[in-house]
Formats: C-alpha cells, sequence, structure tokens
C-alpha cells in the first residue's frame, strides 16, 4: 500500500515537472524580440504595412514612411520579431513637448497575444527617457479593435480638432 501510494506520488511529481516544462517551452516560444529596425528588415516591414494599412494614400507609402523615419529620430522605428520573422512594428516622435506614436501593427494572426502592447511598452519607455511626458496618436479611420487596442492601454479619446495640411 504505502509502495503504491510512492508510485502514485512519484508519478503526480514527474507530470507536474513536464507541465511546467512545457508551459515555460511555450512561453519562451513566443517571446517577441523588440529592437531598432534594419535595413535587412525592409521588405518585412513593407509587406506588414500593405497587410496591415491596405487603404492608406499614396504619400504614405511604405517606402517613403521608411525613408522619412530613417532621417528622424531612428531610434523610434521599432520591429518586433519572432522566430526570426518581423511581426509588428511601432514609430514614435518627439518634438520636445509632445509625443506621436504611429504605424502600430502587428500581421493578422499574431493578434490578441499581447505583441502591441508590448511594441507600446516599448516605446512608451524610450519616449519617457527622452523626457516626453504626453504621448498622442491619431486613426485616419474608426475601428473597433484599435480604440479596444489602446483603450486597453490607457489612452483616452480627447476632445480635439484635428487639422492637417500637405506642404509638398
Ligand atoms: C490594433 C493592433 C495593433 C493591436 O495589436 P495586438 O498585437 O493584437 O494587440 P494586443 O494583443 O497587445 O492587445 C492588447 C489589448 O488590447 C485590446 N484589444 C486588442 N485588439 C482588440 C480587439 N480586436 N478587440 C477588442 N480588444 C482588443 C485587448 O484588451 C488586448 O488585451 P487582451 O487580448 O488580453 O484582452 C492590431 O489589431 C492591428 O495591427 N490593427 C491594424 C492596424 C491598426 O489599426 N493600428 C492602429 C492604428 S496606428
Amino acid at each position: 500500500m504505502v509502495a503504491l501510494a510512492i508510485v502514485v506520488a512519484r508519478l503526480q511529481y514527474l507530470r507536474s515537472i513536464r507541465t511546467i516544462e512545457s508551459r515555460d517551452a511555450h512561453m519562451s516560444s513566443n517571446t517577441l524580440h523588440v529592437r531598432l529596425y534594419a535595413e535587412k528588415d525592409e521588405e518585412d516591414v513593407v509587406d506588414l504595412w500593405q497587410i496591415c494599412f491596405p487603404n492608406d494614400p499614396p504619400w504614405n507609402a511604405p517606402w517613403t514612411v521608411i525613408d522619412c523615419k530613417l532621417r528622424v529620430q531612428r531610434e523610434l522605428f521599432l520591429v518586433g520579431e519572432l522566430h526570426g520573422r518581423i511581426i509588428c512594428t511601432a514609430l514614435g516622435g518627439y518634438d520636445g513637448f509632445g509625443g506621436w506614436v504611429y504605424h502600430v501593427a502587428t500581421l493578422p494572426r499574431y493578434r490578441r497575444a499581447g505583441f502591441g502592447r508590448r511594441m507600446m511598452q516599448e516605446m512608451e519607455r524610450r519616449l519617457r527617457e527622452k523626457g516626453c511626458s504626453k504621448l498622442n496618436l491619431q486613426l485616419r479611420r474608426w475601428s473597433d479593435a484599435a480604440l479596444a487596442f489602446y483603450r486597453a492601454l490607457g489612452y483616452r479619446v480627447e476632445d480635439r480638432i484635428s487639422m492637417g495640411k500637405r506642404l509638398g
């Protein structure tokens, strides 16, 4: 009887170890590597933005955005890499007073796994480090998902009038 109890206890112990190992393996296999954009990422990032922002106007063509961003504050051009593949991006800007974030996107099949949140956390950290105390963003069009995402991260719709003018 005692021997049987010992065998059962041993089996339970081994099963719990296996569960912990498989959970840890799953988590580490889903660890997002957030890093700066590098020139070799161009094709992946262009593909990602064409998928995530299919109706963007011509002046927002991915190559134009990449080119502009690399010339100003490229340290705020972040990509998220999973298993060697770029699956999300976030761009930021700081003018010494306010900060902006844009082109936050996660490839559809990787959504709702916390990757967008992770990108925003890193962007906020970098902006805070530069002295930025207020971060703004605009949505080009209504998107329940984007609204829910930013709300979940603590952003609120503010009473503002958004205006713009193309300078060239
Ligand atoms: C908005 C977007 C970036 C979210 O990316 P994501 O990686 O799926 O976001 P996360 O998994 O980190 O979501 C964090 C939280 O936001 C909320 N959220 C995100 N997407 C949501 C959705 N579709 N519906 C409801 N809540 C949502 C949830 O609270 C979520 O936490 P939970 O999954 O634990 O409930 C992604 O949907 C996307 O790329 N959309 C197209 C591009 C876009 O509109 N970008 C924003 C404008 S620049």
